[in-house]
C-alpha cells in the first residue's frame, strides 16, 4: 500500500470518488480520470474517509473502486467499500488489473453498476464511465421526479355532485355558483377547485361561465378509457385562473359515450389533482350516474315546489332505494322556494317534503332576473349580484364546506 495518494483539491461536490489504494496503475488512471472527469473533479478517498463520504447527502458522486490483487484482504476490504456504496445510493464502477475470475466473480456479485479493465484495453474506462454518467443522470432525474411529488401538496380530492331532478330546476346555476363560492372560500390556503359538467349534451357550465368549450374535451371523453393528467389537463378550461372547468364539449354527445369505468377514472383524476370537485349532473340517469353518486362526499339534489319536481323527486329517490344507495350524503334544496311571507307556500312546501320523507337543507329564493342575466353574461353572481338572496345562500353553503374541512384538519393535526 505504497501508493502516495493524489488529492485533487478540495472542490466539492466531486463527480467521481476514488478508492485505488494499492493499486498498481495508480499513476497512469489518475490521469485518465483527470481527462475524464477534469482536474479537481474527482477525488482520490482513503477506505476509512469512505464512510463518512457515503454519509454525506451532498455527496452524491459516483464510486470508483480500483483492484488489481488476489489477496483476500483487500479484496473483502473492496467488497466491503461497494456493499456500503451501493447501500448509500452511489453508482459504482468496478476497475480491475489483474485479478483472478473467481475473485472478479467474487466482486461483481456484490452489485456493481459497471464494469471496467485497466489499463487494457485501451478506452475500455473511458467507455465505463460514459456509461455510468447516464445512468447517474436519469437516478438524479428520477430523484428529482420524487422529490417534486414530495413538494406537490396532497389533494383532499373531495367530490360533490350536483343534481337537478327537472330540467330548469337551477341545478346547473348552483353548480357553477358553488363552485366558484368555494374558490373564494379556500382562496388563501391555496386550495385547487375544478366544476365538471357532466351533461355532454346540452351542459350549460360553459355559457354560465363564458369559458371556451376546448376541443380535448371531446377527446376525454370519446377516449376515456386512455386518460392520463395530461390529457385531462388539456381538456380543462380556467375561469379567472382560481376555477378549472371541465365543459361539455362542442358537439353534443350521447350521454352514454362514456362507461361507468371510464367516469371513474376521470373522477380519479380530478381526485388527484383538486381539493374539492364540483360534477354538474345531467337530468338523465345514466349507467354511470351511480359511479358519481358513490364518489362524491355530498349530493345536492335540487327541486322546485312544482308537481313535476316532486313526481321526478319520487322516482329518483325510488331508483336509489331500490339500488340500495345510502341516502345519507343526499342534501335536498329547493331552488324558488316562496318567501317567508308567503303562507300558503310555506304549507306547501312542508306538505311535499312531509310526502317525499325528505327534509330540505336549503332554501334558495327566487332570485328575480339578475341570476338569469348573470347566467347569460357568463359570470358568477358573486361578481354582479353580490347581495341577491340565491347567491348568499350559496356563499353560505361553500362556507359551511370550507369550515368543515378546517375543523377536519385542525383535527387530524
Ligand atoms: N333561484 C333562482 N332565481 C332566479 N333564476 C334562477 C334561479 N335558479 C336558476 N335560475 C335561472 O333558471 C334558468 C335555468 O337554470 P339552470 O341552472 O340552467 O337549470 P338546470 O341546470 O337545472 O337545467 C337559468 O336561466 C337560471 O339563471
Ligand atoms: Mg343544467
Amino acid at each position: 500500500m505504497a501508493l502516495s495518494l493524489k488529492k485533487s483539491g478540495p472542490t466539492t461536490p466531486a463527480e467521481a470518488f476514488v478508492l485505488a489504494e494499492g493499486f498498481g496503475a495508480g499513476e497512469a488512471l489518475f490521469e485518465e480520470l483527470d481527462l475524464e472527469f477534469g482536474p479537481g473533479h474527482w477525488r482520490a478517498i482513503s477506505i476509512e474517509e469512505a464512510d463518512d463520504i457515503f454519509a454525506d447527502e451532498e455527496e452524491t458522486g459516483v464510486v470508483l473502486i480500483c483492484i488489481d490483487s488476489d489477496a483476500s484482504e483487500i479484496v473483502e476490504a473492496s467488497a466491503e467499500a461497494i456493499r456500503k456504496a451501493n447501500a448509500a445510493g452511489r453508482l459504482v464502477l468496478l476497475v480491475v488489473g489483474d485479478l483472478s475470475p473467481r475473485v472478479m466473480h467474487r466482486l461483481m456479485r456484490e452489485g456493481v453498476a459497471e464494469f471496467a479493465p485497466f489499463p487494457e484495453p485501451s478506452g475500455a474506462l473511458q467507455e465505463a464511465i460514459g456509461r455510468l454518467r447516464v445512468k447517474r443522470a436519469e437516478l438524479l432525474r428520477a430523484e428529482a421526479v420524487v422529490e417534486n411529488q414530495k413538494d406537490e401538496p396532497k389533494r383532499l380530492g373531495r367530490i360533490i355532485g350536483v343534481y337537478g331532478v327537472a330540467g330548469g330546476v337551477g341545478a346547473s346555476t348552483f353548480a357553477t355558483n358553488l363552485a366558484w363560492e368555494i374558490a373564494l372560500e379556500t382562496r388563501k390556503q391555496g386550495m385547487k377547485i375544478a366544476l365538471l359538467d357532466f351533461n355532454f349534451q346540452y351542459g350549460s357550465v360553459a355559457t354560465y361561465l363564458d369559458v371556451p368549450r376546448r376541443e380535448a374535451v371531446y377527446e376525454l371523453i370519446s377516449e376515456a378509457s386512455t386518460l392520463d393528467q395530461t390529457g385531462f389537463d388539456q381538456a380543462l378550461s380556467s375561469y379567472q385562473g382560481r376555477l378549472s372547468v371541465l365543459t361539455a364539449p362542442r358537439d353534443a354527445l350521447p350521454l352514454d359515450i362514456v362507461a361507468p369505468g371510464e367516469v371513474g377514472a376521470i373522477l380519479n383524476l380530478a381526485k388527484e389533482a383538486f381539493d374539492f370537485v364540483v360534477v354538474d349532473m345531467p337530468q338523465a340517469l345514466m349507467n354511470w350516474s351511480e359511479q358519481v353518486y358513490s364518489a362524491s362526499e355530498v349530493f345536492y339534489a335540487l327541486m322546485e315546489i312544482d308537481m313535476r319536481s316532486a313526481q321526478n323527486m319520487f322516482r329518483f329517490l325510488r331508483a336509489l332505494r331500490a339500488e340500495e344507495m345510502p341516502l345519507e350524503k343526499m342534501i335536498f334544496c329547493l331552488n324558488r322556494a316562496p318567501g317567508l311571507t308567503d303562507l300558503t307556500g310555506k304549507t306547501r312546501v312542508k306538505r311535499v317534503a312531509e310526502s317525499l320523507g325528505i327534509e330540505f337543507t336549503h332554501l334558495l329564493a327566487d332570485g328575480g332576473k339578475q341570476v338569469m342575466n348573470a347566467c347569460d353574461q357568463g359570470v358568477p353572481l358573486a361578481e354582479v349580484a353580490k347581495s341577491n338572496p340565491v347567491r348568499k345562500e350559496i356563499s353560505r353553503i361553500a362556507q359551511g364546506l370550507a369550515k368543515e374541512i378546517a375543523r377536519k384538519t385542525a383535527k387530524a393535526e
